[in-house]
């Protein structure tokens, strides 16, 4: 390559007038704590366990807040940034408004690291280390039969309930994000994919922040868990695009199921229903029956069922390999869930260690 010295030269200054440009590459990694908050995995997984034991849907609402935050402007806690003169909130955006979940939880996190390391871990990493915390401890089975198993997390305290269990896939979590000292809310009004838009512009929201066919389709395999209010499906049960009938890729008991949880005019659309329709009543497992949903067209949100029901797509194949196979769609979950965690963070000496997840610092 530099073959003579004035080639030498050239590529020097290109590396230094590239490193002027560009100060802060620094890629993130999983000691960037080691030294200064070894425990911070310990206490996000903790406050997260103990969050679960009064409130099962609080892993898929931070989940969430994660991906709501990575979509934005990158991974960078803006999301979590309250009103003030000069923060227009991103909770107040379409997507978050009356939806998003679990400030309080990740306040009670940022105030325990707060205690061992002062201003140290920032909330966007909290974040990203709260979503692995939420997926593998979550219950994979939930059955009623008595087979007794070793169990790797606590998640479970009911042992008639829970009698065979484990967590949903875990993975290594990349650390060193800094948080943002602005927020976007028009960047949340444009960003995150809206259920009725459509796969096309979706898959294209995806494009934009580096995720492919695969990661949407992994992805949106969170919908295992957690809860949509009836606003963000009903339009698929009554007058679906002003045909006067349900959307026809709605099978037809399941349907029903859902107009009895969402009547025509009710409740102005709060109401909720598990996206995952075999989840028993309060629980919140983590499977790939996402998937076999798919395929037998209970998919909640029409955005779900697009990936199995728009012909000739490309989700398609990929809905059926994890339908098929857990161990793949867990696989593949936890690289879309690092590879999610990676857009555009603020490193090095970019954005602030917010002491307050809700404020800017001296803000
Ligand atoms: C593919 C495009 C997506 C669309 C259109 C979409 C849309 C939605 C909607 C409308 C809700 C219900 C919100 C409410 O009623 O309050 C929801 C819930 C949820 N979403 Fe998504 N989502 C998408 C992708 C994702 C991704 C990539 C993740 C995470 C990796 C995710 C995780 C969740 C979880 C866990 C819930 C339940 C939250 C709770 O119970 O608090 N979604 N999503
Ligand atoms: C992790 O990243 C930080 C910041 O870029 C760096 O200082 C540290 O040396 C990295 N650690 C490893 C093991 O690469
Ligand atoms: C974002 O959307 C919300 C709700 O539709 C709206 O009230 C708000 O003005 C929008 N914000 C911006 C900055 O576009
Ligand atoms: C898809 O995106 C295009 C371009 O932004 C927009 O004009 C169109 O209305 C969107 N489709 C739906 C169904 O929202
Ligand atoms: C369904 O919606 C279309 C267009 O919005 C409207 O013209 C039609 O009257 C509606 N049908 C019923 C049965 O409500
Ligand atoms: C509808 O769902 C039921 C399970 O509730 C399933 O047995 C049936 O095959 C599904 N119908 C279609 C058309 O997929
Ligand atoms: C299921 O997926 C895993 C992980 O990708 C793979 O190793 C395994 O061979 C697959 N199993 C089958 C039966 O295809």
């Amino acid at each position: 390559m530099a073959s003579s010295p004035s080639h030498f030269f050239v590529l020097i200054a290109t590396i230094f007038i590239s490193s002027l440009f560009h100060p802060s590459t620094a890629q993130l990694n999983s000691s960037f704590y080691s030294c200064t908050c070894p425990n911070a995995y310990t206490i996000v997984r903790s406050i997260v366990h103990q969050a679960m034991a009064s409130d099962t849907r609080i892993g898929a609402s931070l989940v969430r807040l994660h991906f709501h935050d990575c979509f934005v402007n990158g991974c960078d806690a803006s999301i979590l940034l309250d009103d003030s003169p000069r923060i227009q909130s991103e909770k107040h955006a379409a997507p978050n408004f009356k939806s998003a979940r679990g400030f309080e939880v990740v306040d009670r996190i940022k105030a325990a690291l707060e205690c061992s390391c002062r201003g140290v871990v920032s909330c966007a990493d909290i974040l990203a280390l709260a979503s692995e915390a939420s997926v593998s401890l979550v219950r994979t089975f939930f059955r009623f039969w008595f087979v007794w198993l070793p169990r790797k997390h606590n998640a479970c305290k009911d042992f008639k309930l829970c009698v065979l269990q484990s967590g949903g896939p875990s993975w290594t979590v990349l650390l060193g994000r800094r948080d943002s000292t602005t927020a976007n809310q028009a960047g949340a009004n444009t960003s995150i994919p809206s259920p009725s838009e459509g796969l096309a512009n979706i898959s294209n929201k995806f494009s934009a922040v580096g995720l492919e066919t695969t990661d949407l389709v992994a992805l949106s395999g969170a919908h295992t868990f957690g809860k949509a209010q009836c606003r963000t499906f009903s339009k698929r049960l009554y007058n679906f695009s002003g045909t006067g009938g349900p959307d026809p890729t709605l099978n037809a008991t399941y349907l029903a199921s859902l107009r009895q949880i969402c009547p025509e005019d009710g409740n102005g659309g709060f109401g909720l229903a598990n996206l995952d329709p075999t989840n028993t009543p309060d629980g919140h497992d983590f499977d790939n029956n996402y998937f076999s949903n798919l395929q037998s067209l209970r998919g909640l949100l029409q955005s779900d069922q697009e990936l199995f029901s728009t012909p000739t797509a490309k989700t398609i194949a990929i809905v059926n390999s994890f339908s098929g196979n857990q161990s793949a769609f867990f696989q593949s979950f936890a690289q879309s869930m690092v590879k999610m965690g990676n857009i555009s963070p603020l490193t090095g000496k970019d954005g602030e260690i917010r002491l307050n997840c809700r404020k800017v610092n001296g803000g």
